[in-house]
């Protein structure tokens, strides 16, 4: 079954004008609260929430977004109550059970970031497979961030170009960058935050150094394909500048 509605060839007019982010990177806030004010049990607004992301990502892949990357379990979320985690585990569990075969399908390559030994054998094999069955699809790289740290990403990759024996000198951005969890991706242009919450809470912090971010009241299984464009609208009226000034910008353009 398709999930998109357009054809490929749209993508790469879209593109050209640089009206959609090539990457998008979402934190997905307010399933607890979007429960809780229907009084349901939290976890009722975490399986809201894997249906809003199924809706996300089909809308990402009709406006030739090329990159979702999206904050499922961050290492602080471990603090949760245990029963909370343990559901969220089976929900992810389920997830990739059910959902995979759709992704391969669509051609969507499905990529988990983060520190994987945190969870069971079984979650860590179904991730193993579903990266290995959609290593070769193109038309949308899907990343999940699973018991994922910006804090922990830049450390890992510090330890990774000190197991390689690099000296000080040898030290650089470059070099460094080429160890974090997404050093094959664009860096995201646009960040979303669902759930009314001004900040990164350890997401990617590296890669957010030049994004453009959007903070947004919507409850996350509140956010549609409406609620994306209103992102990507918001997103088309920034200027870019990268530390140079307006007038250089758009002298370049
Ligand atoms: C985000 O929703 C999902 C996870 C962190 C797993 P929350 O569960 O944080 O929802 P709120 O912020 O309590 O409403
Ligand atoms: C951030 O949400 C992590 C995820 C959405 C997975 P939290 O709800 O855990 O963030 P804080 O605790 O409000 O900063
Ligand atoms: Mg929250």
């Amino acid at each position: 079954m398709s999930l998109f509605r357009v054809s490929t060839r749209n993508k790469q007019a879209i593109r050209e004008t640089h009206d959609v982010p090539r990457h998008i990177a979402i934190i997905m806030d307010g399933n607890g609260r979007w429960a809780k004010r229907r009084l349901m049990p939290r976890v009722a607004g975490h399986r809201k929430g894997v249906e809003a992301l199924r809706g996300v990502i089909r809308a990402c892949g009709e406006r030739g977004v090329t990159h979702l990357t999206v904050f499922a379990f961050s290492s602080e979320n471990w603090r949760r109550p245990q029963d909370e985690v343990t559901l969220l585990m089976e929900l992810f569990l389920r997830a990739l059970e059910n959902e995979v075969a759709r992704l391969h399908e669509n051609d969507i390559r499905f990529r988990v970031i983060g520190d994987l030994s945190g969870f069971s054998e079984r979650i860590q094999a179904l991730i193993r497979d579903a990266e290995m069955l959609t290593r070769n699809n193109t038309r949308l790289t899907f990343t999940v961030a699973a018991n994922y740290g910006g804090r922990w990403d830049i450390v890992q990759a510090v330890k990774k170009l000190m197991a390689e024996g690099v000296t000080p000198e040898e030290i650089s951005e470059t070099a460094l960058a080429q160890h974090f969890s997404m050093a094959d991706m664009p860096e995201p242009d646009l960040f979303i935050r669902t759930g009314g919450e001004q900040r990164i809470s350890n997401f990617l912090l590296w890669q957010l150094a030049y994004t453009e971010l959007y903070f947004t009241d919507s409850l996350w299984p509140d956010f549609d394909a409406d609620a994306l464009d209103a992102a990507i609208a918001s997103y088309r009226t920034r200027e870019r500048r990268f530390g140079r000034t307006s007038e250089q910008v758009r002298a370049a353009s």
